[in-house]
């Protein structure tokens, strides 16, 4: 903002053409906001100013909100912001560990029978993928235990999607993602690749591991108040496009991590644990790629997409219901 010129004016818009009480009491804060809200002239954005009113008004008079957490809150927030920079976006991280990240997939990924669930896409997906062939690694050598995925990518109906694109990441066997490192000088643990003619894929990744969301910001801070930790249990990310279909956003969690049940970010869906085989066997090893060894893990999942149409229909249906309990409509 520069040095103000000239005489201070509004933004041009005439006082409201109804008459409002004055606001010197709390009920009359809030019906005056509500009614000030039916001025928004985009009936989306009307019914939710008035609904976040209505809620953000009912939390501070229920928990009788005192100056000084009102303060804090500030603060908060303040600081959650200087923390954003191009590369890291903290209240992205705010909404995960709030749940609303994973409230909002859940709501525009509503469960359609047999299509594979959604999960949270997190903030370390990048547009730099390589492209790979089937067969081929997403992994150097060294960065993890390996682990072999294989599947097809059906339709709901069970026919094969062929060509669907698939792009899949994850951290090293350390935990950390590519993008984390300051050298990084190229991709790691992620690539692009599509489904052959009969929807079949498959390629080497290592073994995921659980590894802890960014703590050193105010996020880290509100989970360490809450007496939260921040780990994400062991998954492997995917996301599969076809045309005709719903873009698919998902992770696969293998079972048996202690931090399942307590995703700091919400993620896991029971259909989402999967079970990882162990082959040892040096001669399939070798046959599927594996530079060295005998062993490596099997993951074993078919990616099933929903037509659009029909994602369209279940979300419209459960908007419709939605709406009728909202407390203002
Ligand atoms: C992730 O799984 O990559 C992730 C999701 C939400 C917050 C942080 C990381
Ligand atoms: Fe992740």
């Amino acid at each position: 903002m520069g040095e103000p010129e000239g005489k201070a004016v509004s933004n041009g818009l005439p006082p409201p053409p109804f008459e409002l009480p004055y606001p010197d009491s709390p009920d009359v804060i809030t019906s005056n906001l509500l009614r000030l809200a039916e001025l928004t002239p985009n009936e989306r954005r009307r019914f939710l100013a008035k609904n976040l009113i209505s809620h953000l008004h009912q939390f501070v008079r229920e928990t009788y909100l005192t100056t000084q957490e009102w303060e804090e809150a500030i603060q908060f927030l303040t600081a959650v912001g200087k923390t954003c920079t191009p590369l890291r976006q903290e209240f992205i991280l705010l909404s995960d560990v709030l749940g609303v990240s994973a409230l909002v997939d859940a709501i525009n990924n509503p469960p359609v029978q047999g299509g594979t669930e959604s999960s949270v896409l997190g903030p370390f997906f990048t547009e730099d993928s390589p492209d790979l062939e089937n067969g081929d690694s997403i992994a150097s050598d060294g960065k993890g235990e390996y682990m072999y995925v294989e599947g097809r990518v059906l339709s709901t109906d069970g026919t094969p999607i062929p060509n669907a694109k698939i792009e899949t990441w994850e951290t090293d066997g350390n935990g950390f993602y590519d993008t984390q490192y300051s050298n990084r000088e190229k991709p790691e643990c992620r690539g692009r690749l599509h489904a052959d003619k009969d929807g079949r894929f498959g390629y080497r990744a290592v073994v995921p591991v659980a590894y802890p969301i960014p703590g050193d910001g105010p996020v880290g801070q509100l989970l360490l108040g809450m007496g939260r930790h921040n780990m994400r249990p062991n998954h492997l990310h995917l996301m599969v496009e076809a045309p005709g279909y719903t873009k698919l956003v998902t992770a696969f969690y293998p079972e048996g991590d202690e931090w399942l049940e307590s995703d700091a970010v919400f993620g896991v869906k029971k259909s989402l644990v999967v079970k990882l085989e162990e082959v040892n066997d040096e001669e399939e090893a070798r046959k599927r790629g594996f530079p060295k060894g005998s062993s490596f893990k099997l993951l074993q999942r078919d990616l099933v997409l929903v037509p659009e149409a029909k994602s369209r229909e279940v979300f419209e249906q459960n908007a419709k219901e939605a709406k009728k309990n909202a407390p203002v409509a």
